[in-house]
């Protein structure tokens, strides 16, 4: 039955504890790391509002006000910013509150992914719904969600994102064995094997932050009993569903994504993201570029 229905909801999962950034993370949630002058989780929920869902569930836990404090009014800052007639940084203060119609619900314990999904269940009822992970940026140039939400209406069942990465680093992620469709950049998966051990990995294709998801997945996680490292993982709710035809809440396909992707989860790829996106923005590249040029150029000159 849900399998006509359009999607309207994005789930976000943010209720992790951020172990690899600690001690940052200890009072600070790592969605709420600035990539630049914005939170990571901000550039999330705008991605979810251009592919047109602006219902928002937010999966938060304990250490996480921060997050609901960002999506919401701060009145006292804004009258100090209206006294101070600065109304561009006043706009940029109300912009967040004003993006979608943010929900939240906790998950108690961080029990893993699939456990943080199904905390969703209430608020997004039988629908078919997006999952798009607080700490995974996509560039906005490249609309993998807008694609993945027209899978989803051809194939239905469930969507999920792959990148191609290098062989040995595979084995970090999870990874989806894949058959052709008639379209280049879609496939359907067979496998899905969570950090898979090197050498036994059914492809190079691994599943990143973006998902979109039939319904029946609650149902499916419900049952999923703790996989890797004690979680529920939701890759293993996926694999029950991808081996399911469309009549029971299969199958699942997966858009290749060959475009530009965040990981803001981990220091070295965090780094990367903000000197990406500093470079895109050409008030502060003006003057960045040159700086980190001459920075990089001194400093192998002193390592030589
Ligand atoms: P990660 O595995 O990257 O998150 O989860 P983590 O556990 O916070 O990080 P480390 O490994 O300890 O450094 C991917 C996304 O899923 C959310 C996280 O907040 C993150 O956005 N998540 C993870 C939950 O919401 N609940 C969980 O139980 C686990």
């Amino acid at each position: 039955m849900a399998d006509h229905v359009p999607v309207t909801k994005a789930v976000v999962p943010a209720a992790g504890l951020g172990t690899r950034f600690l001690p940052a993370t200890k009072a600070t949630p790592k969605e709420m790391l600035p990539i630049v002058d914005k939170p990571a989780i901000q550039y999330v929920v705008e991605e979810a509002v251009s592919a047109g869902l602006d219902d928002i569930l937010l999966i938060t836990g304990r250490g996480k006000r921060p997050i609901e404090d960002h999506f919401d009014r701060a009145y006292e800052l804004e009258e100090a910013l209206r006294a101070k007639e600065d109304p561009e940084r006043l706009h940029s203060v109300r912009e967040s509150a004003e993006l979608a119609d943010v929900h939240y619900v906790r998950q108690g314990e961080p029990k893993g992914l699939g456990h943080a999904v199904h905390c969703a269940r209430r608020h997004v009822g039988d629908e078919p719904f997006a999952v798009l992970l607080g700490d995974d940026l996509i560039d906005e140039r490249d609309a993998l969600l807008q694609r993945m939400l027209e899978v989803r209406e051809t194939y239905g069942g469930s969507v999920v994102a792959l990148m191609e990465v290098e062989p040995e680093q595979v084995s970090l992620y999870g990874c989806a064995a894949i058959e052709p469709t008639d379209e280049d950049d879609v496939v359907r998966v067979t496998d899905l094997v969570e950090k898979p051990v090197p050498g036994e990995a059914p492809s190079r294709w691994i599943i990143i932050g973006r998902y979109v998801c039939d319904p029946a997945v609650f149902d499916v996680l419900e049952k999923t009993p703790p996989g890797r490292g004690g979680e529920i993982q939701l890759t293993d709710a996926l694999l029950t569903l991808a081996k399911r035809d469309r009549s029971e809440g299969g199958p699942v396909h997966g858009v290749l994504f060959r475009g530009r992707r965040y990981d803001t989860g981990n220091k070295l790829d965090y780094l990367r993201t903000v000197v990406q996106f500093a470079a895109d923005r050409p008030e502060l590249a003006d003057e960045f570029l040159p700086w980190l040029r001459e920075f990089v150029a001194k400093h192998d000159e002193a390592g030589r």
